[in-house]
């Protein structure tokens, strides 16, 4: 068994030996901890830039400069470990999206996957001359192949270059979802429709400017044997956080590893999610409390998220989001993806690896 059983993965100048990437995790789930065992293992880190400043002394005062600082500290603490490659997942409806993407392209981050929104603007250190022939490449997260046509066509229009590859993510993953909830499982909608239909939305574009638009699936992906069908229908790579998560190098408190141990398949819910998104969790008295009308009022002196209305939002997902990365589970939720039920033990990335590419080479 042997990490070149499988096709490595290239996105722009960047060449992964494995075309596995772990997703960006927030609130404080994907730092360098587990960023960089991942880069280090042949995989793709990724660091979530979403409440990274968290732990600063001024968050709530600069709350913009803390994320910047903490987020650009996370970067070197993963470059003093490996030179694997090294993502950052930023979502576009952070009130500080353009700021955290001009802090991640200072300290040349590899890969930024830009999520959570269409990344269509950006601020003016971005210039067309650095989107083409910078450091950093870009791969937006769509649900759609639409989504892919509106994204590529604006950046072709705007700044004459396209980006460097896509996630698709589908409706069996964690966190926040780019679906509305009677999509979620409807089949017109699973990864195995949207791989396709992302594909071939991409041609026109790889035609256009001669290069090859790597798209990578994401969303309900456990097994090797699952990795095999996505690269059979088209994929260049996987994204996986569910199984991240069940890492000993994850970011998190023990105590979020194990609600992903003790949950059962009735435990993973769909929740409407204050920032305007549905988002899958595992259920708990939290969010027991708040599907019963339970408001956790709050004051918010940031608004880190451009969507959340916090007037009247029943709570603050920041905060609860926190509360779970630090093992407070009752006071916050654990997001997850669907097949997190199935999660029976916390392994090391190098385990989980070796039993993907075991899997995936695995006949039959
Ligand atoms: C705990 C958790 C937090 C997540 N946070 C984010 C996030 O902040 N930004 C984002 O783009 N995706 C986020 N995701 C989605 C993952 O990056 C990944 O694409 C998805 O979970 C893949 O599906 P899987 O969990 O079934 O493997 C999160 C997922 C989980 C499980």
């Amino acid at each position: 068994m042997s990490i070149n059983q499988l096709p490595k993965l290239s996105i722009g100048p960047f060449t992964a030996p494995l075309p596995i990437i772990q997703g960006g995790m927030g609130v404080g789930i994907s730092l360098s901890g587990l960023a960089s065992a991942v880069a280090k293992a042949g995989g793709i880190g990724v660091i979530s830039s979403v409440g990274v400043g968290m732990n600063e002394p001024d968050y709530k005062k600069n709350f913009t400069e803390a994320n910047c600082r903490a987020l650009t500290r996370e970067f070197q603490k993963v470059r003093e470990q490996t030179d694997g490659i090294l993502g950052c997942n930023i979502m576009v409806a952070l009130s500080d999206y353009e700021e955290q993407v001009d802090a991640a392209m200072d300290a040349e981050v590899d890969i930024l996957f830009l999520g959570a929104g269409l990344p269509l603007k950006f601020s003016k250190n971005v210039t067309p001359d650095r989107l083409t022939h910078g450091h950093t490449r870009i791969a937006p997260i769509v649900s759609s192949g639409r989504a892919l046509e509106v994204i590529f066509k604006t950046w072709d229009r705007k700044y004459k270059t396209i980006p460097d590859a896509v996630v698709v993510e589908g409706p069996m993953a964690g966190g926040h979802l780019g679906f509305k909830n009677e999509q979620l499982d409807d089949p017109a909608f699973a990864l195995q429709q949207l791989v396709p239909e992302v594909v071939n939305a991409a041609i026109p574009f790889e035609q256009k400017y001669g290069r090859s638009i790597p798209v990578i699936a994401a969303g309900g992906i456990y097994t090797g044997r699952n990795i095999r069908q996505m690269l059979d229908l088209g994929a260049s790579g996987v994204q996986l956080g569910t199984r991240f998560v069940a890492t000993h190098e994850c970011d998190a408190d023990p105590r979020f590893k194990e609600a992903y141990i003790k949950a059962t398949k009735k435990d993973v819910c769909i929740i409407q999610s204050p920032v305007g998104l549905p988002g899958r969790a595992l259920k708990n008295t939290f969010l027991d409390s708040v599907a019963a009308g339970g408001k956790h009022p709050f004051s918010c002196p940031w608004k880190c998220l451009r969507t959340c209305d916090y007037k009247v939002a029943p709570y603050c997902i920041a905060n609860a989001l926190v509360q779970a990365k630090r093992g407070n589970i009752d006071h916050g939720f654990v997001f997850a993806g669907a097949n997190a039920w199935r999660v029976d033990k916390i392994v090391s990335v190098q385990e989980l690896l070796d039993e993907l590419i075991h899997d995936f080479t695995a006949r039959g």
